[in-house]
């Protein structure tokens, strides 16, 4: 629905056009999401994320030495500068969340480059490489252990998982996360991504632009909400359970987690490609079980949305089966939005570079809603609030 008020106010912009991208295409009413030109289930579960970052900020999928060169090229970038360590380490003794310290460590990234100038794409694929060792290496200390170092050999998915639990891991898992970050890398003008392009469309810089974004992501309303869909899938326990719990939350005017979406009016398609990744990854030995519980719930939620909701359209968006795929690689809910990052920093940079290029300046317009006609009167003379009194 889209709220429109007097003088064209749009609350939320929902419906806004407010750029250009050639990155992904969203299609709420069709449930189709186009990434680069392929449909997101055709490409998402085929591909490794580097050659979905290539197809992403080249417009081509890359051609065997183009692949290698890119690998090279994020591998290197991979070790983290020490100040980054040193905060790391101050803020796992502070006890603070992933989320909150992947946005105070992503200002620290560039501090051992010397460029001159700033350079976005330089800057682009540094913050691509390094936001994963950040994570991990945050993981870890948090648990007391000692961070990993990246290994060069392994592509971005495999040491992403090797620097979260110091151990190789299989096939199967490297594949289950490569699925999930190339479905979350980009999806059209999200608040994350719309909050990169604000900041660099002022001609500040990368890190800037995605130290941003982070922020943004970090909302229950956008990429917060995988932890909360698997706890409210663990308190459930059992497919009888679901719906009473559900409908006590809808009753009290709560929102279920991992259901509904600002654009998709039908069944977000990334939560088809995360179901088939997860359905794929308990099938090689997981918690199957768990994926059986799931799926009830996903079912008796949509049906009780379409009661208490009716009209809305509220279906299963990418959160829910988020939290079930990455639970099955062994990741705790406090990874979740983290990891969601880890993706997602490839769509914001191509969006800031795209953004870089147009060259344009983003400052819509407001509509005032204070008073008007008021006087001036010296502080001696004004009257406090009455609640201050
Ligand atoms: N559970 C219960 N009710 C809901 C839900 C939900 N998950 N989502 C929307 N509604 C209801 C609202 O209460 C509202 O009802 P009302 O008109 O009776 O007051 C109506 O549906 C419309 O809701 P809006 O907030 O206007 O819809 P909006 O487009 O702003 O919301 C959003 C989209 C924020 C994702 C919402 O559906 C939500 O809060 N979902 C739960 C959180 C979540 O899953 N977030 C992840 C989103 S995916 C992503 O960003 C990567």
């Amino acid at each position: 629905m889209i709220t429109h008020s007097n003088n064209g106010f749009v609350s939320g912009l929902e419906g806004i056009v407010a750029a250009q991208t050639r990155l992904s295409h969203v299609d709420g009413l069709a449930g189709e999401l186009i990434l680069a030109g392929y449909r997101l289930e055709d490409i998402a579960p085929r591909v490794s994320f580097e050659e979905m970052v290539h197809l992403l900020w080249t417009d081509r999928l890359p051609a065997a030495a183009e692949l290698a060169s890119l690998h090279d090229d994020l591998a290197r970038w991979r070790a983290l500068p020490q100040a980054t360590l040193d905060l790391l380490r101050s803020a796992a003794v502070a006890g603070r969340s992933s989320m909150d310290v992947l946005r105070m460590a992503a200002g620290t990234l560039d501090l051992d480059l010397h460029l001159s100038g700033h350079d976005d794409v330089i800057l682009g694929h540094m913050l691509l490489s390094r936001i994963p060792t950040a994570v991990a290496a945050y993981w870890r200390l948090r648990q007391g252990q000692t961070p990993v170092s990246p290994d060069p050999a392994l592509g971005h998915a495999a040491n992403y998982l090797y620097m979260l639990t110091g151990k190789m891991s299989s096939a199967a898992r490297v594949r289950g996360l490569d699925t999930y970050l190339n479905t979350v890398i980009d999806h059209g003008l999200n608040a994350s991504t719309f909050t990169a392009r604000v900041i660099i469309a002022t001609r500040s810089d990368m890190v800037s632009a995605i130290t941003g974004a982070i922020g943004a992501l970090k909302g229950p309303l956008h990429g917060g909400a995988p932890g909360p869909a698997l706890d409210m899938v663990f308190e459930i326990g059992t497919a009888d359970r679901a719906e009473p719990y559900l409908r006590a939350k809808l009753e009290a005017g709560e929102r279920l987690m991992g259901f509904g979406h600002r654009i998709y009016k039908v069944r977000d398609p990334r939560a088809e490609v995360l179901a088939a990744a997860a359905r794929e990854l308990y099938a090689a030995g997981g918690d199957r079980q768990m994926y059986a519980l799931a799926t009830a719930v996903e079912e008796t939620a949509v049906r009780l949305l379409a009661e208490y909701k009716p009209g809305r359209n509220l279906q299963t968006n990418v959160e829910f089966y988020t939290a079930l795929l990455l639970h099955g690689l062994g990741m705790p809910t406090e990874l979740f939005t983290p990891t969601f990052a880890v993706g997602r920093v490839a769509g914001w940079v191509g969006h800031a570079w795209e953004q870089i290029a147009t060259g344009r300046l983003i400052r819509p317009a407001s509509q005032y809603t204070g008073a008007s006609g008021r006087t001036w009167a010296p502080v001696g003379e004004r009257r406090a609030a009455a609640a201050l009194l």
